[in-house]
């Protein structure tokens, strides 16, 4: 699909620097910069959505008694633009996190965006952006849209005003280890979310409740935690901002179904359209953490490795429940997890056939310039 294809709802767009500053480093860490201009539009109960601007990024005038401080009403998202082969940028099933960013704004009593100007205003900002997408392997420009409640009152009940912004971020992979196994605790003690709750909205609830547990990990040496079920702590849910799969013999690949209480991941979802063409079976089965702990030991399970967004796929190389470690494949990326990422970073950096017609191009002058100069 091509940029072309999105209808074009009314933007303003106001002048803002072109300039990307010459100290940024080349080790650009994740979300530590930000670009020139960001996308906002407000709500407000009579008008409905009004005001959609590109404008210079900047802070934000909030105030202090607005209800996203107290009932924490808010939700976000987290997609990529890629640099292409050509020049050109890639946009990859962002049609999905607008499905996703609203289904989460519903969940969380806040009203939905026009996605067909939520998605224009991504590659209007991506296409103005352009010079922030780093060149680097691994490198990309991710994108964070948000909707946060404004209205100013401390009665606990739906907003009647919010503001829905995105903003661009040029990052380097997630990890600093790059394409390194990871070490996961499997927590015990905490649960991240349960059926019925609002573990499947990306809202920052979520997250906020999973840090005391995540740095407890941490202190310990892992670098992530592995949340089990709400209700039993014994069927294997996800793992930190990503999701899990184990990988059997070497060919089989198993994740949990999205079971109401885990994020429905875009890289999950892709993986398990991708595997089978690479030759892998794939299942959603519930995992039972007694009995993957076993396989690992018994080597049945021959690999493990998380799937998200901004980190694509991360192998596992060690598991922490209770006092006790296993280690998987070695504590080395295995094969099936080196192939998967393989194919979906080559479909998303325009490098690899995208058969499924999973990305968006974003046409640069830049990049015609230098396609016509050819
Ligand atoms: C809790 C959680 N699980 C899984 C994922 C992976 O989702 P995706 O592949 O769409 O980035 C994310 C990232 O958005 C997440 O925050």
């Amino acid at each position: 699909m091509t940029q072309s294809n999105i209808a074009a709802p009314a933007i303003r767009i106001e002048s803002a620097s072109n300039v990307v500053p010459q100290s940024l480093p080349k080790d650009l860490g994740f979300g530590r910069y930000f670009t020139n201009r960001m996308f906002t539009q407000r709500y407000s109960a009579d008008l409905g959505w009004h005001d959609a601007a590109i404008i210079p990024y900047g802070p934000l005038r909030l105030d202090p008694a607005a209800q996203v401080f107290h009932s924490g009403q808010m939700v976000f998202e987290g997609t990529k633009a890629y640099r292409r082969p050509d020049g050109n940028l890639n946009l990859f099933r962002v049609e999905r996190n607008a499905e996703r960013f609203n289904r989460s704004a519903v969940r969380m009593g806040m009203p939905a965006v026009d996605e067909s100007l939520h998605l224009h205003a991504i590659a209007e900002l991506v296409r103005l952006e352009h010079r922030w997408v780093p060149d680097q392997a691994g490198a990309s420009l991710y994108i964070r849209p948000v909707m946060v409640s404004m209205e100013r009152t401390l009665e606990v009940r739906a907003s009647l005003e919010y503001l829905h912004y995105i903003i661009l971020s040029p990052v380097g992979p997630y990890f600093a280890t790059g394409f390194q196994p990871v070490s996961v605790h499997v927590s015990d003690a905490y649960v991240r979310a349960v059926r019925g709750g609002t573990g499947e909205a990306k809202t920052p609830g979520n997250y906020a409740g999973s840090l005391y547990a995540t740095e407890g990990a941490r202190a310990q040496g892992y670098q992530q935690v592995l949340w089990l079920d709400a209700v039993e702590r014994r069927f294997v849910d996800e793992v930190g901002a990503m999701n899990i799969a184990f990988v059997y013999e070497g060919k089989h690949i198993v994740t949990p179904p999205l079971s109401g209480s885990i994020l429905p991941g875009i890289t999950r979802d892709s993986i398990l359209r991708l595997a089978p063409d690479l030759g892998y079976s794939v299942a959603e089965d519930r995992i039972d953490i007694h009995a993957v702990l076993r396989d690992i030991e018994k080597g049945t399970v021959t690999e493990a490795f998380t799937m998200g967004t901004a980190a694509v796929i991360a192998p596992v190389g060690r598991l922490g429940y209770r006092g006790k470690d296993v280690v998987i494949h070695g504590f080395e990326a295995g094969p099936v997890a080196r192939a998967l990422y393989e194919e979906l970073t080559g479909i998303q950096y325009g490098r690899r056939l995208d058969r499924y017609g999973w990305t968006r191009v974003v046409h640069t002058a830049e990049s015609r310039e230098q396609v016509s100069a050819k």
